[in-house]
């Protein structure tokens, strides 16, 4: 099998498939677009894999191959739909799917790294053409019951695999009102599995619709959420009912010191949010305020693009930075541990 997620949170999910029963994580790349993990799955493990909440979309693989020098877009196509694999591969998706009928419509999809070395379209076209060989009655259409993907996770390295997941799996539970500058919920996930295992209570000071606390009650946190926005509060108070929402000042926070066991959040930086006055000053008071209510023990987790070291209090050591792209910005997930003053 394979899943994809966000770019840069390859070593989350990774995390995340080791914990998962029955499943143990293989090679990681990235296709440009997404983050790739390959995993293998024990009997019946498969539904645990559509239950992972950092992986966007699960495939289950039907061929892996290198491209050597010259091998040209056909003999790869050869090599990723091999007639005496597939078939494992088909049994595996209907059993997820539903059943295989004789004349099932497909789409395939294919992203290489290098256009210029391997036209992605040439791909897609001789895929199509060994899957029409192999089922003659299957029907090319777009939208298709059968999605293969094809997709160069590294330099020369290609893997394909029949869709498992649908748009459901991105969208973890929905969002009953939804508000712009909303966080992909696999984001949100790999955010609240950095700040740890649930121990209490985790704050959101900035939340929005409500998405990171929706991940923390998933988890088992007890979520609270403070926004600045009253009609943030009323979103999240109606897509996260068992989280606590009231409206709040992430630079002034109506809560008690070392009173929290996480606080983690996606800052108003970026297209939709700025925040009033310098940017500096603004980050370096909301972080006083975000070691003051964390415990010691605790951690802090932001997604904000760049975080200069002076507005990062000494009780916060840095213990991870991500990279990650979202919308084609380049933003940064931080990992803070809350030391001790003393
Ligand atoms: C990027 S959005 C958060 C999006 C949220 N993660 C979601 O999925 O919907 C940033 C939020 O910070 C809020 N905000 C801006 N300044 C704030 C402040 N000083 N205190 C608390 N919230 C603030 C905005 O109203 C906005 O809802």
């Amino acid at each position: 099998m394979f899943a994809l997620t966000v770019p840069g949170l390859a070593s989350v999910l990774r995390a995340e498939v080791d914990e998962t029963d029955g499943l143990s994580a293989g090679a990681t790349g990235c296709d440009r677009r997404a983050d790739v993990v390959r995993l293998t799955a024990g009997r019946g493990a498969r539904g645990a894999a559509l239950g992972m909440r950092v992986a966007e979309d699960v495939f289950v693989e039907v061929g892996h191959t290198r491209r050597g020098a010259g091998d040209p877009a056909a003999t790869i196509a050869r090599r990723l739909w091999r007639d005496d694999l597939v078939p494992r591969a088909l049994s595996a998706w209907a059993d997820e799917s539903g059943p295989l009928s004789a004349s099932l419509t497909f789409r395939v999809v294919t992203r290489v790294l290098d256009e210029r070395a391997f036209l992605r379209t040439d791909l897609r076209r001789r895929l199509t053409e060994a899957i029409q060989r192999d089922r003659p009655r299957w029907r090319g259409d777009d939208p298709a019951r059968l999605e293969v993907w094809a997709v160069e996770y590294a330099p020369g390295r290609f893997v394909a695999g029949l869709r498992l997941s649908d748009a459901a799996m991105r969208q973890h539970h929905g969002r009953e009102v939804e508000r712009e500058g909303a966080l992909r919920p696999a984001v949100a996930a790999a955010m609240v599995r950095l700040a740890g295992a649930p121990d209490g209570t985790l704050l959101d000071p900035c939340c929005g619709s409500g998405t990171i606390l929706g991940e923390a009650v998933d988890a088992g946190w007890q979520a609270a959420g403070t926004d600045i926005d009253p009609d943030a509060v009323r979103a999240a108070t109606t897509n996260v009912p068992a989280a606590s929402a009231r409206t709040g000042d992430a630079r002034d926070l109506d809560a008690a010191d070392a009173s929290v066991a996480a606080y983690v959040s996606n800052l108003p930086f970026g297209r939709q949010y700025r925040v009033p006055g310098d940017r500096t000053a603004w980050l370096r008071t909301v972080l006083g305020e975000a070691a003051r209510v964390t415990r010691p023990g605790g951690r802090v987790v932001l997604l904000v693009p760049d975080l200069p070291r002076a507005v990062v209090p000494p009780v916060l050591r840095r213990a991870d930075r991500l990279p990650v792209r979202l919308l084609g910005a380049r933003t940064s997930v931080w990992a803070f541990d809350r030391v001790s003053d003393r």
